[in-house]
């Protein structure tokens, strides 16, 4: 469910017309909805009602501040993969002890900063980094608590690019030498095991293979125990899917996802952290942007947008699908026609959807890119020059600018040219 709907013939984001802002700020843009952001928090969140529990939202999926500081006021902790995204989080005003670090690659700087400013815990994930972490933490006279993030060789059924738990993936540690890399973990005085770290993909559509890796994760817990090690927190990473076209099967939902948790691992009495970032921010965010030409080509027709993929890198990168819609509401009974939709860009990557049926649109229409607040804006790049896209945040009947778009000169003021030219 979003709060992007018709109304009297046009999309609104809540109470403001998706126009509106368009005429304020210029396309494209992303806008997102707080009562959508909200709302999926809080379905997580009510999910994992009567269970010690923390919605760790994956920032990473769309990291703007004033997105993170709602989530915060309502309660979210933080998933954060990089000292930046531990930085901002803090910038957001989250408390270092409600942010968790994940990543396979975290550096030495990034551990500082994080056990400087206060940490919830490190998803560890090899035994080289526990040795840096440990490291750092002994340099600055702290104990580092830790989870280590297991790799369950299971199969998350979703796209090869965006699966993380199968043994051939750089992530977690094999589950099959979890025992050894526990007692490696206590041997060192710098860290706390506190618990077991999961995460097996995105964009999930089923519980069957969430199902396979809890499981393991309960049995490792009660074999962990038994070999002395206090395990009280289990973080099962996020990777609920979203519905991206109205038309496929809804994927399950947070409430069936958390009854789920509850029946694999309810019995273990620990505190339960999910990470969830694209069913939160999913839905709650739009790309608008504008037609600058249709073009007839041989057997079919352009629609030239002015968003291309560097703006929203999804379609070219992952084959994915959204949906599309007309800001101006089409008359019921308007027939459609096929168009391949693209951006400026200079390579035929940059096509967003090919023969997708739309009404008859012209110069100057605005459209809506639907299910684009997630890894949209924080994948996007200035490709060919093309200046990050602003954000908005609309809030009832209230919008604001959350990222300005940059002028070409800040762009072009970034580079340094060496004294010898
Ligand atoms: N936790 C960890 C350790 C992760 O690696 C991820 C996502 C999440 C949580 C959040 O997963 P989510 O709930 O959003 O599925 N750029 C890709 C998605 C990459 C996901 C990376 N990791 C896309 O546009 O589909």
């Amino acid at each position: 469910m979003d709060h992007f709907l018709y109304r009297d013939g046009a999309l609104y984001a809540e109470d403001v017309p998706i126009s509106e802002i368009a005429a304020a700020v210029g396309t494209p843009f992303y806008v997102y909805s707080t009562a959508t952001l909200l709302r999926h928090f809080q379905l997580f969140d009510e999910a994992l009602d009567g269970t010690d529990h923390l919605v760790c939202y994956a920032m990473k999926a769309a990291s703007n501040q004033a997105i993170l500081k709602t989530l915060a006021e309502a309660g979210a902790g933080m998933d954060v993969v990089s000292g930046g995204e531990y930085l901002r989080a803090k910038a957001a005003g989250v408390p270092g002890d409600k942010i968790v670090f994940s990543g396979v690659g975290k550096t030495a700087e990034e551990i500082r900063t994080a056990l400087t400013g206060g940490i919830r815990q490190f998803n560890v994930e090899s035994e080289p980094e526990m040795e840096v972490i440990n490291a750092v933490a002994l340099d600055l006279g702290v104990v580092a608590p830790i989870t280590v993030r297991v790799n369950p060789d299971v199969d998350a059924k979703t796209h090869a690019k965006i699966a993380t738990g199968k043994s051939e993936n750089k992530f977690g540690i094999p589950i099959a030498r979890a025992s050894e890399v526990y007692a490696h973990a206590a041997s060192l005085p710098g860290l706390k095991v506190i618990g077991i770290d999961v995460h097996i993909g995105s964009q999930l559509t089923e519980l069957e293979p969430f199902a396979l890796a809890y499981q393991k994760v309960a049995e490792l817990t009660e074999t962990l125990r038994s070999e002395g090690h206090n395990i009280r927190r289990l973080d099962l990473g996020g990777g609920l899917g979203i519905p991206y076209a109205r038309s496929n099967d809804a994927p399950p939902l947070p409430l069936e996802y958390g009854a789920l948790i509850k029946d694999t691992l309810g019995h273990l009495g620990c505190e339960i952290e999910i990470e969830p970032g694209r069913l939160i921010a999913g839905n709650a965010g739009l790309m608008v942007s504008k037609v600058i030409y249709v073009k007839s080509g041989e057997g079919r027709d352009f629609l030239i947008l002015d968003g291309a993929m560097n703006d929203l890198i999804r379609p070219a990168m992952y084959e994915a699908y959204h949906d599309i819609v007309p800001v101006i509401e089409p008359v019921p009974g308007t027939e459609q026609q096929p168009y391949d939709i693209v951006g400026p860009v200079c390579e035929s990557g940059d096509t967003f959807a090919k023969q997708r049926q739309m009404p008859p649109l012209g110069a100057g229409d605005l459209v809506a890119f639907r299910s684009a607040g997630a890894y949209g804006a924080v994948m996007s790049s200035e490709y060919n020059t093309r200046p990050l896209i602003p954000e908005v945040l609309v809030h009832g009947d209230q919008f604001a600018v959350i990222r300005e778009r940059p002028s070409f000169d800040e762009i072009i003021n970034r580079d340094t040219i060496p004294e010898w030219l």
